[in-house]
């Protein structure tokens, strides 16, 4: 790593006019399962919001493309674009958008990029879709082209069904299949601890065992409501994968419960698993807990980070 002038550290290699962009992990407050589309694609209701931290992808210009991955869980990641759920995301979203741009007739010169793990894989928290969506931001400003958004968005809804929601990165409602989107404006930042046993989930097999596809939505929410409120609400919703995900992942129960011991005022479990967040009053117990966590499993994943809140909270 090298520093630059602003400060940031850069992978060793690339330039100082190198492009940043964080990958925030993305959190479903709640995720209600409310249908089946004819094609499969589960339809959702869902309240997600995205921490301050998460993956990190540095690009720049380069003589050839390239590119690297460091960082606590990057031995998982796969580096060639190949189809599948097996191709590495961030690949796939540079070839899609150059694509994309040279139709248009801009020039998408080769470029280097490195990726930043450090969320755990197939864990629930968008990792993958945070990436993809990264690179899709920042490779726009290195090729200094703004697509409209709608079409940056549907370029992103062929890149996965979270890939859109992670392009905003900002405390949203989703519906559809996760790409009809309106903002939460006014949900608050909570402090948390997203807690994973490092066992990877799989969405469709997740998806595959839920027992009832068409729960009820998650109905009105309040418009102004303060951080209390907003947590009663919560804890009035659910995550339907939840009950086929503990299935599947046995940890999850455990996890979960280690967290409720830890004082968090709300447990639940992300996207598909097998990650959980437990809400804290601030970052001091917030800390403290996930320090006291990771002393019982040392083998697990524990991060005390805090969420972005909406435009007016
Ligand atoms: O879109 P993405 O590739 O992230 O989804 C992975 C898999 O999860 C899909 O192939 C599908 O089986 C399932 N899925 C679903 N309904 C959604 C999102 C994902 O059934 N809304």
């Amino acid at each position: 790593m090298t520093r630059r002038p602003d400060g940031a550290l850069l992978p060793k290699g690339l330039p100082d006019t190198a492009i940043i962009e964080t990958a925030p992990a993305k959190i479903n407050l709640a995720l209600h399962v409310t249908g089946q589309r004819a094609d499969g694609y589960h339809l959702l209701d869902s309240l997600v919001t995205f921490a301050r931290d998460g993956d990190r992808l540095t690009m720049a210009r380069s003589p050839t493309d390239q590119f690297s991955v460091s960082g606590r869980f990057s031995a998982l990641i796969p580096t060639e674009a190949q189809a599948g759920p097996a191709g590495n995301l961030v690949l796939k979203a540079r070839d899609l958008l150059r694509q994309a741009l040279t139709e248009r007739g801009v020039a998408t010169p080769p470029v280097a990029i490195h990726l930043e793990k450090n969320l755990p894989i197939a864990s629930g928290i968008g990792g993958g879709s945070a990436d993809a969506a990264a690179a899709l931001r920042g490779l726009s400003r290195l090729w200094d082209h703004a697509m409209p958004e709608a079409d940056l968005q549907a370029l992103g809804l062929r890149l996965g069904a979270d890939v859109p929601m992670c392009l905003r990165s900002t405390p949203l409602r989703a519906t559809g299949i996760g790409e009809d989107m309106s903002l939460l404006d006014t949900l608050p930042a909570f402090a948390l601890v997203l807690g994973n046993p490092l066992k990877g989930v799989s969405t469709p097999e997740i998806f595959r065992r839920l027992s009832s596809k068409s729960n009820p939505p998650i109905g009105d929410l309040p418009e102004i409501a303060d951080r209390t409120q907003w947590l009663d609400t919560l804890s009035n919703l659910r995550n339907d994968l939840e009950p086929p995900a503990r299935a599947l992942c046995t940890e999850i129960a455990v996890l979960a419960s280690m967290m409720e011991h830890a004082g968090a005022r709300l447990v639940r479990m992300s996207g598909s698993g097998a990650t959980c967040f437990g809400l804290f009053d601030d970052m001091d117990a917030a800390r403290h807990a996930a320090a006291g966590l990771l002393k019982q499993r040392p083998d697990w994943y524990f991060h005390a980070t805090e969420t972005m809140g909406g435009a007016y909270s």
